[in-house]
């Protein structure tokens, strides 16, 4: 990096005491975001997806390495078919936008994580692309959980490793947590730091349950479509007074 962007990440990050390498963002509050205004739950989630793009601007700029946002979970399909699939609608604009700024020499690279063959073929299409066409950038990794789950996740990497087994090139006393990892969507990426839930609940709702072992859990009250980059650096702020041990004294 150089020149006015290192300058703008100078700026930014005067009296930051930390910036965490990963940070992971359950973006939740949508819905009643837009019930409190008497909006369907639709404008609640494309407010939230301009508030996504606020806060991964701001993480790019203080130079946060690595930003998992949760956008869709396993059980997300729960609800009704309509917002499904406003919600889906909401990420073919993100990855339209996202192909833009990458033809304008955008530094990201996005992932995305979690079960996408349930997906819309274009979608996966556009998915699969933007992956490798973003795969050699340099800047921050956004990584989309979309269709993701913890717990499907982990039991994804089971299969690949029964898999294995099963034709003889791996042997059962072989499955140690670091090879199981790197049969994770996140394989390769660095465990989050922190996770920041917005919203005021206070759960994991079956996000990164592997890579959260030892995260530092941090919760705000605000709702999603309301959270400022203003709100994400008091997070930063709070993650640098917490004292990991990860099991040692
Ligand atoms: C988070 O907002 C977005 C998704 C889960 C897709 P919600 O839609 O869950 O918002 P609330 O929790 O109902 O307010
Ligand atoms: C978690 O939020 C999933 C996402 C933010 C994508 P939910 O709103 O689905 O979680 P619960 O149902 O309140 O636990
Ligand atoms: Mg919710």
């Amino acid at each position: 990096m150089k020149g006015e962007a290192m300058a703008v990440q100078e700026q930014e990050n005067v009296s930051l005491p930390v910036i965490p390498r990963h940070i992971g963002i359950i973006m939740d509050g949508n819905g009643r975001w837009a019930v409190k205004r008497g909006l369907p739950r639709k404008a609640g989630h494309k407010a939230g997806a301009k508030a996504f793009e606020r806060v991964s601007e701001y993480c790019e700029k203080i130079g946060v390495k690595y930003l998992t946002a949760y956008a869709f979970s396993t059980e997300n399909w729960r609800r009704p078919p309509e917002e499904v699939e406003a919600i889906m609608d909401l990420l073919r604009e993100y990855l339209k936008n996202a192909e833009e700024r990458r033809e304008k020499n955008s530094k990201v690279r996005m992932l995305f994580l979690g079960d996408r063959s349930a997906l819309a073929p274009d979608l996966q299409e556009k998915m699969d692309r933007m992956e490798r066409e973003s795969a050699n950038k340099t800047g921050i990794t956004i990584c989309m959980a979309i269709n993701y789950g913890g717990r499907d996740e982990i039991a994804h990497a089971a299969r690949e490793l029964a898999r294995l087994a099963k034709a003889g090139s791996l042997s059962p006393e072989e499955i140690t947590p670091e090879l199981l990892e790197k049969h994770l969507y996140t394989r390769g990426i660095p465990d989050p730091d922190f996770i920041i839930r917005p919203s005021g609940e206070q759960r994991i709702s079956n996000f990164l349950l592997w890579q959260s072992a030892y995260s530092e859990f941090i919760y705000r009250d605000v709702l999603w479509p309301d959270f400022e980059p203003e709100d994400l650096r008091g997070a930063i702020e709070e993650f640098a007074g917490r004292s990991r041990r990860f099991g040692g004294i």
